[in-house]
């Protein structure tokens, strides 16, 4: 049986030039280049220079996508941006992301899942070219985290950071078993009842602010090991998978010890595991991506190996997502 699947035609990537450091944070809150590298595996971030936009990064991770996937803005059809950060409350980055490559049909719009976003957004993709609405599509994860810190809260600062990653999806066939290239499924859930874990305190219908972003870290940890393994196991049953097959596991990148734990609970070897945490920090909906075209690039992640992307985030929402690349 042939089926359309959505295949991986180029990654790309982009981080602001400023890094923080965990001595450069303890300089503006009560914590320690020890605490935070023994609680969460982060050394440093990047930061968005004054000035620069969700929308600047997201264009530079996006042209270095097209480029290795040999499209131009003319070849879209389809642009979704996965952010919590927006330029502006409207219109999406997605649109300014549209006008920048050059891309004068199609369309383009945002998903907001906070750090799940980004496999929101690929299973949207997936759905629009399974469905035969969409042939190429740019999927973008762009977030400028530390613009929504509170900076003397010290139990949220020291953990986010900003970047961006995409990656171009292009119909292709297949035949409808796991052995085809392409994104093979994704599962997404979201619970609205744990809304109190992690939110951001503003926005245009409440306090017409942007807000900061608030966590008990503790609480969203339980879960995140939980609901993560939960969807993992779905999705490598149905694909009849065992996390053996799996080449590369590329999680949302928000502490070492969730990663960690999560490798383990579904029994995933460490050298699997694509880490950026260190370097990046949580940078929301573009940790996937980044650390996706971190190991295209340095030649881990090859054709036909299976990728298993997760992550949990705000809402909380969660998921997966297994892709042969
Ligand atoms: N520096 C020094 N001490 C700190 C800091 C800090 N930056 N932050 C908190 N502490 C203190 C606390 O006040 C507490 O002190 P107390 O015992 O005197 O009360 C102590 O350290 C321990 O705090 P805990 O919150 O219990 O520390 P924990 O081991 O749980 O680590 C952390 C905190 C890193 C936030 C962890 O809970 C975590 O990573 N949770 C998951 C968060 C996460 O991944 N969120 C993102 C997922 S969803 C998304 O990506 C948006």
């Amino acid at each position: 049986m042939t089926v359309r699947r959505s295949i991986v035609a180029g990654s790309g990537s982009y981080l602001p030039e400023k890094i923080v450091t965990n001595a450069d944070l303890a300089k503006i809150v009560d914590t320690s280049d020890e605490w935070i590298v023994e609680r969460s595996g982060i050394s440093e971030r990047r930061m968005a220079a004054e000035g620069e936009t969700t929308s600047d990064l997201a264009v530079k991770a996006a042209e270095a996508a097209m480029s290795a996937a040999g499209v131009s803005g003319s070849d879209l059809d389809l642009i979704i941006v996965a952010t919590t950060t927006p330029d502006e409350t409207f219109p999406a980055v997605a649109t300014h992301v549209q006008r920048r490559v050059g891309m004068t049909r199609g369309a383009g719009f945002d998903v907001q899942a906070v750090c799940s976003g980004f496999v929101y957004a690929v299973n949207v993709a997936d759905n629009f070219i399974k469905a035969g609405q969409a042939g190429t599509v740019l999927v973008i994860g762009a977030e400028t985290m530390t613009r929504l810190m509170d900076w003397s809260d010290r139990t949220t600062c020291v953990l986010f950071g900003d970047g961006a990653g995409a990656l171009v999806f292009k119909a292709g066939e297949g035949e409808g078993t796991a052995a085809d290239r392409g994104v093979l499924s994704s599962h997404l859930y979201s619970d609205g009842r744990l809304h109190d874990l992690l939110y951001v305190d503003g926005g245009p219908s409440t306090t017409r602010t942007t807000g900061f972003l608030r966590m008990q870290g503790k609480e969203v940890f339980k879960h995140a090991v939980t609901n993560i393994s939960d969807s993992i196991r779905v999705a490598l049953e149905h694909n009849g998978l065992t996390a053996d097959e799996v080449d590369w596991f590329v999680p949302h990148q928000a502490n070492k010890r969730i990663l960690d734990a999560t490798a383990r609970k579904i029994g995933l070897a460490p050298e699997k595991v694509v880490y950026t945490v260190a370097r990046h920090g949580n940078t929301s909906a573009a940790s996937i991506p980044l650390a996706i075209d971190e190991a295209v690039r340095d030649g881990r992640i090859k054709q036909n190996d299976l990728v298993l992307i997760e992550a949990m985030g705000g809402g909380l929402t969660w998921g997966s997502s297994l892709i042969r690349w």
